[in-house]
């Protein structure tokens, strides 16, 4: 059978062990060889030692683990041509030629680039003697099928990204929590959440944990925004939620000090602040995550299995419930084009081009 090989990379989610769980059962399933790579790009860079065969067991009691077991790492070395180089040595040397990758849009942009690089990496490593024809003709193509793994939910093509629904779960609870106790008192909540430039996560809690107040940078507040704010006074309790990456109209951060800040100075009302920070990403996976990863694991094996020297690297995506195959490098052009949008603060042209996703 074939061998396929799984990483995850970047920064870790909730899912990414029932995605990498998928991925070696489905391949086991349909009679190939299934390898971990330990540490992400790192791993594949640093040597065949990080490459390991999967067994059936091994992905046992892991589906429902936060984080990534088989772990991840930023890596600078990949994004060398001779990083690259060392990285395609090791996987030839383990006859391996089919990638899942887990990760995000850098880590995905990475692995297409891998991919049209290859056939010259080939050239190299033989020109160089560390491999023989034998082993560059019997791997000859790289195929790719990259899974989106990330709280933040910014990737543009598939509906929710491995991971997202988890975070929700936790800031959900978070919130919870905290009416609770804050009911108790007269008193305002100001509770930040991640998500980058992103403001899913934001969005998404404050309709769901009835807050009154929410910051995102895709929608910067009205200048007038401390009057609108404040105009609950005498509210008992105010719940108000800041995307970590959220702005004013003139680019400037609304940092949760700034909005305290106001609202002590408006109110008088005793204010207090909770960052939430990587509570979120941690944790056990929610079902919807676990399932998620398992459709988009499965189908990643079953894209690299029909995968012919012609096909693009693809990305496995959610669109209205169903695990599509979408051209990856496509959706990473329109991932970084809403990055880029939102950092010229054209917020109109960002939401339009993250479309439906
Ligand atoms: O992309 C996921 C994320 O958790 C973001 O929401 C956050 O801004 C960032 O990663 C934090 O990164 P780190 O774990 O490196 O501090």
């Amino acid at each position: 059978g074939k061998g396929i090989a799984v990483f995850t990379s970047g920064g870790d989610s909730q899912g990414m062990n029932a995605a990498v769980r998928a991925v070696v059962r489905m391949g086991m399933y349909l009679g190939c060889k299934v390898f971990f790579i330990k540490e992400g790009y790192q791993g594949m860079v640093d040597g065949c030692e990080n490459i390991v065969e999967a067994t059936w067991a091994s992905v046992s009691s892991i589906i429902h683990k936060g984080g990534t077991l088989i772990g991840s790492a930023r890596c600078a070395e990949f994004r060398e041509q001779a990083g690259r180089l060392k990285a395609a040595r090791n996987l030839v040397e383990k006859g391996i030629t089919n990638l899942v990758v887990i990760g995000g849009d850098g880590s995905l942009t990475g692995a297409n680039l891998f991919k049209q690089e290859w056939p010259e990496l080939l050239q190299i490593l033989l020109k160089q003697g560390k491999i023989s024809q034998e082993q560059a003709d019997k791997c000859k193509y790289l195929y790719i099928a990259g899974l989106v793994g990330s709280i933040d939910n910014d990737f543009c093509g598939t509906d929710m990204t491995i991971g997202t629904d988890s975070a929700l779960h936790r800031i959900i609870e978070a919130i919870d929590a905290i009416v609770s106790t804050a009911y108790s008192h007269q008193r305002t909540f100001i509770m930040e959440v991640m998500g980058r430039h992103c403001g899913y996560l934001a969005v998404v809690t404050a309709l769901c944990g009835e807050a009154d107040y929410v910051f995102i940078p895709e929608s910067p507040p009205p200048e007038d925004w401390p009057d609108k704010l404040c105009h609950n006074a005498g509210q008992r309790l105010n719940i108000i939620i800041i995307a970590e990456g959220a702005i004013d109209r003139n680019g400037q951060p609304i940092t949760s000090e700034k909005v305290k800040q106001v609202v002590v100075d408006r109110l008088k009302q005793d204010t207090r602040i909770t960052v939430l920070g990587h509570v979120q990403r941690g944790g056990n996976a929610s079902a919807f995550d676990r399932l998620l990863a398992c459709r988009m694991g499965a189908e990643a094996v079953m894209a690299l299995m029909e995968a012919t020297p012609e096909t693009e690297a693809c990305v496995i995506s959610l669109d209205g419930n169903q695990a599509v195959r979408l051209p990856l490098m496509e959706c990473v052009k329109r991932t970084q084009a809403v990055a880029k949008a939102m950092a010229d603060r054209e917020f109109e042209l960002a939401v339009k081009l993250r479309g439906s996703r």
